[in-house]
């Protein structure tokens, strides 16, 4: 057995590194064509549809994002000696487009200039050409379903992680793509991977997020509903619409506004004048999972 196991290692040694190189997308069509969602929503057409409404699937061309992340290339990246236009790949890429793992160096270059192209440019058209470019970048099917579907960050390749449904999905044939159950996908630790963005074990003092508020105030004071509970509501698609504070229905349910109206006169002095007048006792309370407004 040991002398297999050596020539294993040596060869694993020499695999490893050449299936990781072979696997770096090279254009921003090679790394979509990997993360295509289009094929899912062959087969899961209503989720696809509410997906590509939701903000996870503009989560670079949100307008906010990229005049956001053009003035951190260049005035973050760009004063710092060390950090280099490469390094977005660990520090905005893992939660705004968690394909750009497989990216190769050069492609993540190509994006960044393409981020500050597509909101400097004097030219409309190439400002255009550059957003449409980015919107092949997002958190897709993929994204979650497979980068993010297990809690140690480590998923198998061509695999599709999902919460566990009766039904037993036609992946292998269809894809070459086997299906793992896991109860992941059910617990508001699922959406922490992105929407807590603290290093471990740091205390909410110092960073403060929607996930600390979540646990600190509404779990800690008898909250019950997971984050999904919430956000991933209704019938079929409709579950990955992920409406938040610009969606007014929605957002309406996260306060409850209790409005106490009592009619009274008021004695105008300046002409000795008496005016009838409303007091008004206004009762808010916030009945989402955490803090608003957030970010
Ligand atoms: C050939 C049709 C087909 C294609 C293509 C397809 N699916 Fe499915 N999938 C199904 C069916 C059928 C089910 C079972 C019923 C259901 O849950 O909708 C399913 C179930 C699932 C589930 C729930 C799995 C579970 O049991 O927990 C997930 C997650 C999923 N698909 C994701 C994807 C993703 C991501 C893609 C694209 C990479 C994809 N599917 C492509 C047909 C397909
Ligand atoms: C932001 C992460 C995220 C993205 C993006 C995402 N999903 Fe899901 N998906 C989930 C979670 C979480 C659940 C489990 C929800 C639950 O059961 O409470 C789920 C459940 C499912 C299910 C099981 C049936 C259902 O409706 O619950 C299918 C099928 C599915 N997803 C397919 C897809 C497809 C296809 C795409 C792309 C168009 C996609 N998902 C994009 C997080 C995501
Ligand atoms: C740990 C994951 C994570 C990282 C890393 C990350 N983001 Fe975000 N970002 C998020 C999430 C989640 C939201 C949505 C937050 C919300 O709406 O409450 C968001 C929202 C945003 C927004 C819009 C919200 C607003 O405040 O207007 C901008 C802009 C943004 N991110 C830019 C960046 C830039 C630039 C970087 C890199 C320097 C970065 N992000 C790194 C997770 C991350
Ligand atoms: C891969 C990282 C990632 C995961 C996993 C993820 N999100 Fe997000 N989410 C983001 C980012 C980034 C944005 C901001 C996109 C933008 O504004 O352009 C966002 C936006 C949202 C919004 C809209 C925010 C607004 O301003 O209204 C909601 C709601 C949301 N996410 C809920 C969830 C829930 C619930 C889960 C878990 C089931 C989840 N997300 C999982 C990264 C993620
Ligand atoms: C009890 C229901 C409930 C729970 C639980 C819940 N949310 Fe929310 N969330 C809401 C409502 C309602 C809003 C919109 C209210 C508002 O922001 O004005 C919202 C807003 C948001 C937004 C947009 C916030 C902003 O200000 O941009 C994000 C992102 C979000 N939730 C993510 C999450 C995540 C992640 C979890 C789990 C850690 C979670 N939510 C748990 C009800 C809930």
């Amino acid at each position: 057995m040991r002398r297999l196991i050596l020539p294993l290692i040596v060869f694993s040694l020499i695999l490893i590194p050449w299936i990781a190189h072979s696997e770096q997308a090279k254009t921003l069509d090679e790394l979509a064509a990997m993360y295509d969602s289009q094929q899912c929503g062959g087969c899961h057409y209503e989720i696809h549809e509410n997906w590509s409404k939701s903000w996870h699937a503009k989560s670079i061309v949100d307008p906010r994002v990229l005049r956001t992340w053009r003035t951190f290339i260049l005035s973050g990246l760009g004063k710092s000696p060390e950090a280099r236009k490469k390094d977005l790949k660990d520090m905005c890429l893992p939660c705004h487009a968690p394909m750009a793992k497989d990216a190769s160096e050069e492609l993540i270059v190509q994006i960044a200039d393409l981020i500050v192209t597509a909101v400097d440019d004097k030219d409309p058209a190439k400002r255009k050409e550059a957003i449409k470019e980015l919107s092949k970048l997002n958190i897709d099917c993929l994204a979650c379903h497979n980068l993010k579907g297990v809690p140690d960050g480590n998923p198998k390749p061509n695999t599709i992680y999902g919460p566990e449904s009766e039904a037993s999905p036609p992946h292998k044939d269809a894809l070459g793509f086997d299906t793992v159950k896991t109860g992941f996908f059910k617990e508001s630790k699922f959406c922490a991977t992105c929407h807590h963005g603290c290093p471990p074990d740091l205390p909410s003092s110092i960073c403060p997020t929607l996930w600390t508020s979540y646990e600190e105030e509404y779990l800690a004071h008898g909250g019950d509903k997971t984050c999904q509970d919430c956000h991933m509501q209704g019938e079929g698609g409709k579950r990955h619409r992920f409406p938040g504070i610009y969606e007014v229905d929605f957002a309406g349910t996260g306060i409850e506004l209790k409005l106490d109206v009592k009619p009274t006169e008021y004695v105008y002095h300046l002409d000795n004048r008496i005016v009838p007048a409303v007091v008004v006792k206004v009762d808010a309370k916030n009945t989402s999972g955490h803090g608003i407004p957030h970010g």
